[in-house]
């Protein structure tokens, strides 16, 4: 049982396995779950042994205590599975989320209970607007980012320069998707945020291959 992971100091290394079984039941086959696509729309949208992977990573890197890891920035909320297993694991004090809301292939239900119990605001809108990039900017500054929303390249690009503009000192940036089966865009940046890499960044990658549906996470710190 995760009978941790509801307190406040969730330990990835006494639950690792629980978590991963827990990841895996909420996520359909195709991705590395056990579940059976049902057309419901309730099913995890990450691959469960990247997605442990990631969590690990993170509370490794938060072991320096100058990585606060309080607040955290999301593009791509979608009906917010990861943003609540995030937010089991490490208890943000602030959310801020954005997604341009749409009804496709998301359960509803699961879109307003993954809104409750946490301290978030909703950003509804494209992320490439005035608008939301100065609604982020005024809910910065963000410890934790995790960038999921569109993914073609432009979209992509555009949410990481919000975000590189928006983090505090020391901070961790996470991409889904960096070998993705079904687009071509986070990818794309990956490589040449590898290729452009500089002396305050580390990167940390990791791809699982080992089912039908890839995605990939790809890790940078700042520091
Ligand atoms: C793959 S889903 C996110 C999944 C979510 N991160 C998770 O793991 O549960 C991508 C989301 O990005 C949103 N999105 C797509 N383009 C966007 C844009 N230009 N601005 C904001 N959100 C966008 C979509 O509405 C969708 O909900």
């Amino acid at each position: 049982m995760l009978n941790n992971f509801l307190k406040k100091n969730f330990s990835i290394k006494k639950n690792e396995i629980d978590l991963l079984k827990f990841l895996r039941a909420n996520t359909n086959i195709d991705s590395g779950g056990n579940k059976l696509y049902d057309g419901l729309g309730t099913h995890s949208l990450q691959n469960p042994e990247e997605l442990v992977w990631a969590i690990k990573k993170i509370q490794e890197i938060i072991k320096n205590k100058k990585f606060k890891n309080k607040n955290f920035l999301e593009f791509g909320y979608a009906h917010g599975f990861t943003n609540t297993i995030l937010n089991k694991c490490f208890n943000f004090d602030k959310i801020v989320s954005v997604d341009i809301i749409s009804t496709a292939g998301q359960s509803r239900d699961s879109f307003f209970a993954n809104l409750r119990f946490k301290n978030i605001i909703l950003l509804c809108g494209d992320s490439r607007s005035k608008f939301i990039e100065k609604q982020i900017s005024l809910n910065g500054k963000y410890d934790l980012v995790f960038i999921d929303g569109g993914h073609d390249y432009d979209v992509v690009k555009n949410d990481f320069e919000i975000a590189k503009k928006n983090i505090s000192k020391n901070a961790i940036i996470i991409f889904h998707d960096i070998d993705a089966s079904s687009c071509d865009g986070p990818r794309k940046l990956w490589k040449s945020i590898l290729k452009k890499k500089n002396k305050g960044m580390k990167t940390y990658q990791y791809v699982c291959k080992n089912y039908k549906i890839k995605y990939g996470l790809g890790i940078i710190v700042f520091s």
